[in-house]
């Protein structure tokens, strides 16, 4: 079975998508972890980040791996562990300008798609449900107030010693929402046969249920 989150920003999509993963045995791939690694591939090779023919020459040798490890699977470029460095501000501002490239998008939906032929999958991100696994048996839109999802970013910041204000986080959030919806390109938009679930005022366990359930009720009909 193939499950497919999507959402924007901060709405807590891979924390729910690994756990659900998890409980489930399926595999997990979180595909804004691909595009934050392109960005930072581009960063450190001084590459112009709208610069479309030469992101596509660049991805022509790009290895990108994901491997097991606890707590979290690692994210590997080019032999590099990116794992944490893929969180850095620095992408995570940038990134968007990355993901709305055409050939970017083109060939990390091909990717996605080679990653979820091997088997069960649960696939976080903005346009799974609608381009990358159409087909997708269970799609969830999950959704939060801007000021919910700066919140838990500011307490994620908090836990990594990063310092950020309320202000600037809820402005960051409200940027990449508007980028992420209005590109050209697969833009972030719930598919018409998804699940809306909101989780303002939801934790992680109650979404996690929530999602165990409507694939429960899936799996009966
Ligand atoms: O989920 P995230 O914040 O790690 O995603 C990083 C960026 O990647 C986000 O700003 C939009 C982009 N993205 C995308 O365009 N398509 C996806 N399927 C996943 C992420």
């Amino acid at each position: 079975m193939q499950i497919a989150i999507d959402g924007p920003a901060s709405a807590g999509k891979s924390t729910v998508a690994k756990l659900v993963a998890k409980r489930l045995n399926y595999i997990y791939c979180d595909t804004g972890a691909m595009y934050r690694a392109v960005t930072y591939a581009a960063l450190k090779q001084g590459i112009a980040l709208d610069n479309d023919k030469v992101l596509a020459e660049m991805l022509n040798s790009f290895e990108l791996k994901f491997v097991p490890a606890d707590p979290e699977q690692l994210v590997i470029v080019n032999g590099e562990d990116v794992t944490k460095k893929i969180r850095l501000p620095e992408v995570t501002n940038q990134v968007s300008l990355v993901s709305a490239q055409p050939s970017v998008r083109k060939e990390m939906t091909h990717r996605q798609q080679d990653i979820a032929a091997a088997g069960a999958i649960v696939m976080d991100g903005r346009d799974i449900g609608t381009t990358v696994l159409p087909q997708a048996e269970v799609k969830i839109f999950l959704v939060a107030s801007v000021h919910e999802r700066a919140v838990r970013r500011y307490k994620e910041n908090v836990s990594k010693g990063i310092e950020t204000s309320m202000a600037t986080l809820e402005d960051e959030i409200k940027t990449r929402d508007y980028k992420d919806s209005h590109r050209e390109i697969s833009p972030l938009t719930q598919a018409s046969d998804a699940i809306l679930l909101d989780t303002t005022s939801l934790n992680i366990t109650e979404v996690v249920e929530k999602i165990l359930e409507f694939i429960e009720e899936y799996e009966k009909n």
